[in-house]
């Protein structure tokens, strides 16, 4: 029989936010998969689970460059995904982590679409605490109410879009933002909502970092796990 193949979110970064469904799971499973972007350093995911999941783990590190070459990406999820299969076929029960919820922009939607060509084998996806989630909840402030809509976007790439969301949309919430900053800063002042926007760095981290003042931020490197958030009615009660 194939083994069981689990894909678990363990948060965004505070490990006391790891859900008990996946906790239970990784006291039990074979072989534990985490990702490792070759830029980024250690895996995130697996220094969150390490801190609550008290056990050794036999580990298959999967590697996912942080490139945008098409073919590049689809040659490392392939292999990601025979790998995996060895150790299903092999009855192993495997899970592969992922920051945040692995439903939202996580490169287990590529694995998973792979790994669920074969119907013999079966999987369960764990749900996450999103790291948009977590930020609103460490600023304690909604997200939306009432008839507010909010949308979500990747505001790393292509920025033509961006405009146009700020316009259609009460609250934004912009992930991937280290990069394009500085850009992003400049169309909010075109805007006017420069003082409606936060910016929160490595939420749920002990370093974890937020600003109302995005305009000290500019020019200054920023982590990748950084959120800006825009909130056209405004952060009440926040400094
Ligand atoms: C590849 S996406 C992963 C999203 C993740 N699956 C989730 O559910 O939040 C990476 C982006 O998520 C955001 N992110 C993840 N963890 C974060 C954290 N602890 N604090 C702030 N932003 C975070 C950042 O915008 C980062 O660039």
């Amino acid at each position: 029989m194939k083994g069981k193949f689990y894909g678990i979110g363990v948060g965004p970064g505070n490990p006391e936010l790891l859900t008990l469904r996946a906790y239970k799971v990784l006291k039990e499973i074979d072989v534990l998969c985490t990702p490792k972007a070759k830029t980024e350093g250690d895996s995130l995911a697996l220094s969150i689970v390490n801190q609550v999941v008290e056990r050794e783990f036999t580990l298959l590190e999967l590697v996912f460059p942080m490139s945008r070459d098409e073919q590049v990406l689809k040659e490392h999820w392939d292999m990601a995904a025979q790998q995996v299969m060895e150790l299903l076929n092999r009855g192993q029960s495997v899970a592969f982590i992922t920051i945040g919820d692995p439903m939202f922009y996580s490169t287990y939607a590529y694995l998973l679409k792979r790994i669920t060509k074969d119907p013999a084998v079966e999987v369960e996806t764990i749900p996450g605490i999103t790291a948009f989630s977590a930020c609103s909840s460490f600023l304690n402030q909604p997200l939306a109410e009432a008839e507010e809509k909010i949308a979500v976007i990747p505001a790393a790439y292509d920025l033509g879009h961006i405009r146009e969301t700020l316009s259609k949309f009460e609250n934004v919430v912009m992930m991937k933002v280290n990069k394009a900053f500085d850009e992003i800063v400049e169309v909010l002042r075109e805007l006017g909502l420069l003082d409606k926007g936060v910016f929160i760095s490595r939420c749920g981290y002990p370093d974890q970092f937020y600003t109302r003042d995005l305009e000290s931020l500019v020019g200054q490197p920023k982590d990748y796990m950084s959120i800006l958030i825009v909130k056209k009615a405004g952060w009440e009660g926040l400094v």
